[in-house]
């Protein structure tokens, strides 16, 4: 591809890093993972950070420690990455699909009041800031996704795996609800290559995930090496998982997060750019923001094609590939995915705006070293093949 889709951005001191790890000697979890846990949870405000593998095993330790069990139904966007609604699985437990807003991609404050006439007996709910846009968790109403939960005894899990780092008001994504899910998988805002990260404030949740990411056992590893005491004395206290994130991976990590707000700027410089130049292009639905742009991580710039355009999504990605640009779709909505379809009884009547969305919606590439020139060749692309 001429233009990629998506390119990870490496100058910083990732290197540098990595090298102190190996000249450490131990390679697996340790103080620069403990490090990146502190610098996480200092830069959004956050109590506790426990750092893993995956924002699915996040995710998984996150439901775990909030008692999610056998039966149990968890309110989960539609449109989303299936990982938000897996790990609900993963415990025996349900998800319960929620259609989305048209333009954001999120559950509004009114959707999930709709939903809990609906369906009164879900006490938990997935929340995903899609492509990077806060959900309303607040509002000047008191009236936002937090203050609802709270009326309902509904506990929120934040799946923020694209949301580093975004802001809602003066708060950063990470210190707005009761648990939240960073992802730092390779295509996301700040990578570690593959990893993730739980933030809380609450302590009992901190300390239960801590405990469940590394066997069920009481003690971490590198705690068990470097303290004097015998290594062999350890306990296990339920059968936990093995989400550690490793020192290699937390290197690159400290790394990215110095460059986070260089590399979010960057991004939205991409994405003002895009706003400009297609703002007036009225086959495309540009992605509506309700936040300020600088509170946004812009993970994802995702446009919605109107279907009077001359040629179909598929036609226009297939197109734009051919000239070397790279383009992705977020996302194919749950419903539609064999397995929740079946085991659920799914029809797309029941999501009509995300089925909308799928119908037409694709990503253009959105990444910090992304040049306006580059952007341009984009846009031209799009708009010479839309005839415009
Ligand atoms: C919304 C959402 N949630 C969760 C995940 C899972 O992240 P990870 O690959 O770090 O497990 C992804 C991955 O792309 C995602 O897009």
């Amino acid at each position: 591809m001429r233009i990629p889709f998506s390119k990870v951005s490496c100058n910083g001191n990732e290197l540098k890093y990595i090298k102190e790890v190996i000249d450490s000697g131990w390679l697996t979890t340790a103080s620069k993972a403990r490090s990146f846990e502190e610098k996480v949870a200092e830069y959004v405000g956050a109590k506790y950070a426990c750092a893993v593998n995956s924002c699915t095993a996040a995710l998984h330790l996150a439901l775990e420690a909030m008692g999610i069990s056998e039966g149990d139904k968890v309110f989960v966007p539609d449109m989303t990455f299936t990982a938000s609604a897996e790990v609900i699985r993963y415990l025996g437990g349900h998800p319960v699909f929620l259609d989305v807003e048209y333009g954001t991609c999120l559950i509004t404050p009114e959707i999930l009041e709709n939903a809990i006439v609906k369906h009164p007996d879900v006490k938990t709910l997935v929340v995903v800031h899609f492509g990077g846009h806060a959900a309303e968790m607040y509002n000047q109403q008191g009236n936002g996704i937090v203050d609802i939960c709270k009326r309902n005894h509904i506990q929120i899990i934040e799946d923020a795996a694209h949301a580093f780092p975004s802001q809602l008001g003066d708060k950063y994504v990470g210190n707005l609800g009761d648990v939240t899910c960073f992802s730092f998988y390779a295509n996301k805002t700040i990578t570690t290559g593959e990893g993730g990260m739980l933030v809380t404030n609450n302590e009992e949740i901190y300390k239960r995930a801590n405990t469940m990411r590394l066997h069920g056992i009481n003690r971490d590893v590198w705690g068990r090496f470097t303290t004097d005491s015998a290594s062999w004395e350890y306990d296990v206290i339920a059968p936990g998982y093995k989400y550690n994130m490793p020192d290699i991976n937390a290197a690159i990590g400290l790394a990215q997060l110095e460059k986070a707000e260089s590399m979010r700027e960057k991004r939205q410089k991409v994405v003002e750019f895009y706003y400009d130049e297609l703002k007036d292009v009225d086959l495309l639905d540009l992605p509506v923001s309700k936040v300020p742009f600088k509170h946004h991580s812009w993970h994802i710039f995702h446009l919605v094609l109107s279907p009077d355009a001359p040629i179909s999504r598929n036609e226009l990605i297939n197109k734009l590939a051919k000239e070397g640009i790279g383009t992705s779709v977020h996302y194919k909505p749950l419903h539609h995915m064999t397995y929740y379809r079946e085991k659920y009884n799914l029809i797309k009547e029941d999501y009509p705006t995300s089925e909308q969305i799928w119908q037409n919606n694709f990503s253009l590439p959105l990444y910090p070293d992304l040049q306006l020139e580059e952007c341009r060749v984009v846009c031209d692309s799009l708009k010479q093949s839309l005839g415009v």
